[in-house]
């Protein structure tokens, strides 16, 4: 193998230009050429390939976001667009290919492995962290970091004006944000999209402790399980409580990366090139029990990864 490239796709995430520097300089260092292909699927379609040096990832690894841009693209789940993709891997002489991103991206990589024989190892990297074969994703860690900032700041306000607060915080169809953050800011309740709701016995059950003496509350909502602005009239109306919304949105997708999402994006970005020069292929390289392990694809995409029972009970018999 001689040339390989890497690139980014799906939701942008912290850490992911981490894991390109450390694809790059891994590359490098085991004698390969490197092409860095910009703006996912869409720019591989487009034949928007260029050889990377180790100088072009120089004070990357703590910079968010990802230099080589990232890309949703409905085109590549054409066979045409994947006709056109393929045949700029092969022209620029592309042997393997590292696809850094969430569910969707990692599909494409199953694809252009399954159906096309292109040596490919997928990167988990969604905030989200819904993503099976790891433990956690790049950009879970700095994301979390983020929102328990933003819930300090809030819990403050909060408390000055003994109010309610409903933080609305990403996951599409996860609930680990909302779960984990809630723990770590110590949030009254959490509404994930696994557990099905009652807000009236939330509702109830802030209003007992209102009686107890508690001046303000915090609820996470997963954006999957609802949208913030709904449930919090319902805790206007019903509860009666002085309510308001914050929806943190893309700012949990930014920043610089935290030291866990960096060396967790310089171990997997390792790992996956080095998966290459050994043959491995079609899988997906995430995080084990501190090690690192290969999942296939099919196994990724087909899974899905359980609810933290345990994080779950911890949350309820600490909040109220
Ligand atoms: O999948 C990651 C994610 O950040 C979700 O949590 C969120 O719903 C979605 O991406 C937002 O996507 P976009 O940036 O395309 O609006």
């Amino acid at each position: 193998m001689n040339r390989i490239a890497v690139m980014t796709s799906g939701g942008d995430c912290p850490g992911m230009n981490a894991a390109i520097r450390s694809v790059v300089r891994t590359g490098i260092a085991n004698g390969l050429e490197v092409f860095g292909i910009e703006q996912g699927y869409k720019g591989l379609m487009e034949n928007r390939i260029k050889l990377l040096e180790s100088k072009d990832v120089a004070n990357m690894i703590q910079r968010g976001g990802t230099f080589l841009k990232s890309a949703r693209s409905l085109e590549f789940k054409t066979d045409e667009g994947q006709q056109m993709a393929v045949g700029n891997l092969e022209a620029n002489g592309i042997e393997g290919l590292v696809v850094i991103g969430g569910d969707g991206s990692l599909t494409g990589a199953r694809i252009l492995h399954e159906k096309f024989g292109i040596k490919v190892v997928g990167l988990p990297g969604s905030i989200d962290n819904d993503i099976y074969g790891t433990s956690i994703s790049i950009g879970v860690d700095t994301a979390l970091n983020t929102i328990c900032r933003a819930v300090d700041m809030i819990n403050e306000t909060a408390s000055s004006h003994d109010r309610t607060f409903l933080i609305e915080v990403m996951g599409r169809n996860c609930g680990y944000l909302a779960l984990m953050s809630a723990i770590a800011s110590g949030a009254e309740a959490v509404i994930i999209p696994e557990v099905k709701y009652n807000i009236e016995s939330i509702i109830n059950k802030i209003k007992v402790r209102y009686v107890e003496g508690k001046s303000r509350s915090v609820v996470i909502v997963a954006e999957g399980a609802g949208s913030a602005y709904d449930i919090g009239k319902a805790f206007q109306l019903i509860g009666g409580f002085d309510t308001r919304i914050t929806v943190l949105g893309h700012l949990q997708r930014g920043g610089a990366p935290s030291v866990f999402d960096r060396t967790l994006a310089t171990r997997l970005g390792s790992a996956a090139v080095k998966g290459l020069i050994e043959g491995r292929t079609g899988v997906m390289a995430g995080l084990g029990n501190r090690e690192i392990s290969f999942t296939p694809l099919s196994e990724v995409l087909t899974k899905k990864r359980d609810l933290d029972e345990t994080m779950l009970k911890i949350a309820e018999e600490l909040s109220l």
